[in-house]
């Protein structure tokens, strides 16, 4: 079957948006299948920098047709004001070209200000959440309380449930949280407003996809977030409410149990997360601002969603196997790789040391890794600016032997190798 799917295989983060592009070239169809706008996509093409929190990155290709999954929680706001930007910007963001599921979720106001009030209370236990609502909207999910974009259809109604919903909200806001309410009437109009604007962007997202798949079309899936971010098998608590995962693709689309003809992790070739909780291979200090950058360049490491500096640190393989594992990857397409050049010695972390025993594996997965000590093996860098390379063999020595040896140490080959921003900084690894 001409299905692939890409995934995060670390935290977030990964540059998946500019994979994704790559890919969406030879694709006929770019599904998004989880998350929300807590998901920040910047794919550079020429002098266009384009920021993207919803619309699947393959929508700057002229050919393909993007769609938003029934597992994607949806704020009406964020994406009416992306079509517009991408309007604004040339790209044809029209409903002939981009179609939302009719089963997924919205994200109200009244998610956003839980989610503030949520994670207030929380203390110095936050998560570190992005603030756009996702938990709460999830959680009315699986209450069976949410709205589904399906409403929109009903103006009538969906004023109704709109605000029953944004006053059942406000009761807690008021007596849980004792925190400021919302404006029911003024943002029910604001909401039907964009209802009627996303009408014709309503369809059966996951049907489509089935027929495409049947018909030859080649379908990319793509998930938000990474596997560690994953609610049932990354660092909880400190996760994201969906399922990034790759076999999240097949529930979350709708679509049967459908052979992919690769599931491709995109990984860092260093470490990052946003937001609190473990993270055993942390660097601090000149250290850390030597892989994060300054925030002087678009790509340094600052989210994209809230400007956060991101915790930086060296590439994890205990973590990235693990990540092969709850994939099912079959390649590995590792990003920035010019970023390591200049620094003499680089450290991959092979395996963890707790109570005098040495752990390849996570014993009993990735939520508590409190017990563990990194076991770092030492590569020599390279000094060359790297960013001009294109091909594989005039990659220095050092880069390639680093490059080789995440894939010896993962079990999973790595295809691709992006050196810098641009569409066609990337190398194909050869033998
Ligand atoms: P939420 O998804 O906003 O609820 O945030 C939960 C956790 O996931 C927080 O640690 C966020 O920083 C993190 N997170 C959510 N979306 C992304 C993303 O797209 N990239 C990186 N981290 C994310």
């Amino acid at each position: 079957m001409p299905f692939e799917i890409v995934v995060g295989a670390q935290w977030g983060d990964e540059g998946k948006g500019r994979i994704v592009d790559l890919l969406s070239a030879g694709a006929d169809f770019v599904a998004r299948y989880n998350g929300g706008d807590n998901a920040g996509h910047t794919v550079t093409v020429g002098l266009q920098t384009y920021k993207l929190h919803l619309v699947p990155s393959g929508i700057i290709h002229p050919h393909t047709i993007s769609l938003i999954g029934p597992g994607v929680v949806v704020n009406p706001l964020t994406l009416i004001s992306e079509i517009e930007a991408l309007t604004a910007s040339g790209v044809d963001a029209s409903p002939s070209r981009l179609r939302l599921s009719h089963a997924a979720h919205l994200i109200t106001p009244a998610h956003r200000a839980l989610d503030a009030a949520q994670e207030r209370l929380r203390g110095a236990g936050q998560i570190g959440t992005t603030g756009r609502g996702i938990g709460p909207a999830y959680t009315d999910k699986t209450s069976r309380r949410g709205l589904r974009a399906e409403e929109m259809l009903h103006p009538e109604r969906f004023v109704l449930r709109m605000a029953e919903h944004l006053t059942a909200a406000n009761r807690t806001l008021e007596k849980v949280y004792e925190t400021e309410l919302l404006m029911v009437e003024e943002t029910v109009l604001k909401l039907a407003g964009c209802a009627e604007f996303l009408q014709p962007y309503i369809a059966e997202v996951g049907d489509e996809i089935s027929q495409a798949l049947k018909n030859g079309r080649r379908v990319l899936a793509e998930g938000a977030q990474g596997t560690l971010l994953d609610l049932d098998h990354g660092t909880y608590p400190f996760v994201t409410s969906s399922n990034p995962i790759a076999p999240g693709a097949f529930a979350w689309l709708g679509l049967g149990i459908t052979p992919a003809e690769r599931v491709i992790g995109v990984t860092k070739v260093f470490q990052t997360r946003v937001g609190a909780g473990p993270f055993p291979t942390e660097v601090f200090g000149e250290e850390a601002v030597r892989l994060r950058g300054t925030g002087a360049n678009p790509w340094d490491e600052f989210g994209t969603t809230t400007g956060r500096p991101r915790r930086v640190g060296w590439l994890d393989l205990v973590l990235l196997r693990y990540a092969g594992r709850v994939n099912g990857l079959t390649e590995l397409i590792l990003t920035k790789l010019d970023i390591l050049s200049g620094m003499p010695t680089l450290r991959l972390c092979t395996a963890y040391r707790a109570g005098g025993r040495t752990y390849e594996r996570l014993p009993l997965g990735p939520a508590d890794l409190s017990p563990f000590e990194p076991i770092y093996e030492e590569l020599p860098g390279w000094s060359e600016d790297v960013s001009g390379v294109r091909c594989w063999a005039d990659l220095p020595l050092n880069a390639r032997r680093y490059v080789t040896r995440i894939a010896e140490l993962t079990g999973v080959p790595v295809s691709q190798v992006s050196v810098g921003p641009e569409r066609d900084q990337v190398v194909d690894v050869g033998e």
